[in-house]
């Protein structure tokens, strides 16, 4: 399993860092919306990381659970302002009793669950009655497939991206085929992000272990992959060039709910 093969614990110190003050997320404002939009009044994310987008659902309900696989994660979700009940496990089997929640989402994970369908089965085991559950994350099988350098120079990421994400298509379909209504996805956001020239190498998702898809390539892939920018800037300068190195990624909601 590639959550077993990535080290999150090695990465939680550090995982935050993705997420300056500054910053507003569109993806979480589309999770506010829905969780206030239901009275969601029990709410569980699954691969909940560090905690930020629960902490945030404060705003909403008190009653805030969390499950992920990585003991170093949930120890950085402890530390959150909101008091987070926090577990130990893997999405495809969730330790709660069913009929238990009134939203359930998972951020940017579901593809680390392997059983991507499990994880659906049990979310609506544990929904109540009109609960929702969402799926927020890309979808490098849309037909606005992602434009990402990180794609174009590092050899593997993209196939190896495309095996281990579902396809929104299939998601949705999982979700009707398990009793879902009211099924639907749109795009909850668009990140636009531009680095000209070298400065595409002060991007922190360039680190090697900034995500999932850098993290999982062994040292020489990944060095292979600078190497092959490090290569095309120089050829750029000599002919007096600038390149653009685009991340431009719709992150999708997938929502269904348990009528
Ligand atoms: C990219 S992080 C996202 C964290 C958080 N949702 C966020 O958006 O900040 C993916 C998370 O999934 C967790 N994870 C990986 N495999 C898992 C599994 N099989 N079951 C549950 N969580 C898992 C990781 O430990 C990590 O915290």
């Amino acid at each position: 399993m590639d959550s077993i093969k990535l080290n999150y614990d090695q990465i939680a110190h550090e995982y935050n860092q993705r997420y300056p003050a500054a910053q507003k997320w569109e993806r979480g404002q589309a999770l506010l919306e829905l969780a206030t939009g239901i009275k969601a009044r029990t709410i569980l994310e699954v691969g909940s990381g560090t905690g930020y987008w629960l902490n945030m659902l404060r705003q909403v309900t008190p009653n805030l659970y969390g499950l992920d696989y990585s003991m170093g994660m949930i120890r950085q979700a402890r530390r959150q302002p909101a008091a987070l009940h926090l577990s130990r496990g893997i999405g495809t089997q969730l330790p709660y009793q069913s009929g238990t929640f009134d939203l359930i989402y998972c951020v940017d994970a579901i593809h680390h669950f392997g059983d991507h369908r499990a994880f659906i089965r049990e979310a609506f085991r544990l929904l109540k009655p009109n609960g929702a559950l969402a799926i927020i994350g890309h979808d490098p099988h849309a037909a606005d497939i992602p434009s990402w350098y990180i794609y174009d120079y590092f050899d593997t990421v993209y196939d190896t991206d495309l095996r281990r994400y579902p396809a929104g298509t299939s998601l949705l379909k999982w979700m009707e085929g398990d009793g879902f209504k009211d099924i639907s996805s749109q795009t909850v956001e668009q990140i636009k992000n531009i680095h000209v020239g070298a400065a595409v190498l002060k991007d922190p998702f360039i680190k090697h272990n900034a995500t999932s898809q850098l993290a999982l390539l062994s040292e020489e892939t990944y060095q292979n992959g600078l190497e092959r920018i490090n290569e095309a800037l120089t050829e750029a300068k000599e002919k007096n060039q600038q390149i653009v190195f685009r991340s431009e990624i719709n992150v999708k909601m997938f929502l269904g709910y348990k009528k």
